[in-house]
């Protein structure tokens, strides 16, 4: 954990709310807040591919700082993907715009995971240069550093793309659950040591996206995938530094969730908040969880919503105002920046 000068203040509201307090304001930020919604990304990006985008510390430090300075959120999101530990380590996978992470050869066998390389840190330096000139250039505000969690990642490279089903994997877990369990602990490996990097360099607040959890069941996902996020977020205890945990679809899930070490547990968009709390239960932080398509309707209709989702939240020690989901890259920004404007207006406590 960097103790340098620069590190956010306690006082910062995001990081007194991940620790189950109410700050005066309440904090804001969006998932995706980084991207297509913004002209100026689409100007910056163009002619650079996406991985490599994320590995140029000089684009990385610009594409984050972007809806900083356009919106005013609590804070920055580290410009990256879920898929970077796995290109680090030396997997062949792409992403393709419009569809996401491709693999040029899925992990379906034996021979395929046992060929798994291992992410050897001492390939992130890039991560470590542009998390601390990003740490210095925020000046106070938190930078959020993440990874994608175990589950998320092994439904990538056994399906070798996006999925609706996510068919291959549950064959593959339900099927080979000793194979499962070396894929699921090396990729908790890599997430633990992509995340580890964030926080050394001075990212402040982490978060595991385990964005397609919500395909399992509820006692699936206890058994064969609590146990490897446990692990992701038990090697991180040692740190001062609050974590979120997110995944898209996990109503049913977000019990167990809440379970698995994070101070802060996401919710998506399905579930209103008050009902969330409940299913959560007390002693956690929440996240969310505004739907990103009522961000193209009415000012009237946004505003309503937002006014609910902060009430619904007044129920946790501690709420993150975010959506339940990325932001839709038709988004209007302007809208992104009056959402901030309008929760920042709203009493904290
Ligand atoms: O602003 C931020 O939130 C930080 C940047 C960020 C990106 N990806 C940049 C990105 C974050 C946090 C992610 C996480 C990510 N990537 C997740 C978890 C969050 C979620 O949405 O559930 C997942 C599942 C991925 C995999 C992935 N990468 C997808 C599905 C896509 C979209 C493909 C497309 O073109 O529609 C990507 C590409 C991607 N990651 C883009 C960005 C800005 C768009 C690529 C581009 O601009 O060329």
């Amino acid at each position: 954990m960097s103790d340098t000068e620069n590190s956010p203040s306690p006082e910062s509201p995001l990081l007194t709310a991940a620790r189950g307090r109410r700050p005066e304001r309440l904090p804001v930020w969006f998932m995706r807040q980084a991207g297509r919604s913004l002209p100026e990304y689409r100007a910056r990006r163009e002619g650079n591919a996406m991985l490599q985008a994320c590995q140029d510390p000089d684009l990385v430090t610009e594409l984050t700082l972007q809806p900083v300075r356009r919106h005013g959120v609590d804070a920055a999101i580290l410009f990256s993907d879920i898929v970077v530990p796995l290109v680090v380590a030396g997997i062949d996978v792409d992403i393709v715009a419009g569809i996401g992470p491709v693999l040029e050869r899925p992990v379906r066998s034996l021979e395929d995971v046992r060929a798994l390389p291992r992410l050897d840190p001492a390939e992130l330096g890039f991560l470590d240069t542009a998390v601390r000139r990003l740490v210095n250039e925020l000046d106070g505000l938190p930078l959020i550093g993440f990874s994608g969690a175990p589950f998320t990642l092994a439904a990538y490279l056994i399906e070798g793309g996006p999925s609706k089903d996510h068919a291959l994997t549950k064959a593959f877990m339900y099927g080979r659950p000793d194979l499962w369990d070396e894929l699921l602990s090396t990729l908790a490996e890599y997430a633990s040591i992509f995340l580890r990097t964030q926080a050394a360099a001075g990212a402040s607040v982490l978060q595991l996206f385990d964005s397609w959890a919500g395909a399992l069941p509820a006692t699936a996902y206890e058994r064969y995938v609590l146990p490897y996020t446990r692990r992701v977020f038990a090697s991180l205890d040692d740190l001062d530094v609050p974590r979120i945990h997110f995944g898209v679809g996990t109503g049913e899930l977000l019990g167990l969730m809440a379970q698995a070490g994070a101070e802060v547990v996401g919710v998506d968009w399905r579930v209103p908040l008050s009902q969330a709390l409940s299913r959560i239960g007390p002693g956690r932080s929440v996240q969310g969880n505004l739907d990103p398509a009522i961000l193209l309707a009415d000012w009237g209709v946004i505003e309503a919503a937002v006014r609910e989702v902060v009430e619904q939240g007044r129920g946790a020690p501690g709420h993150i105002v975010n959506l339940g989901h990325g932001v839709l890259p038709q988004t209007d920004p302007e809208i992104l920046t009056r959402v901030v404007e309008l929760v920042h207006s709203l009493p904290g406590r």
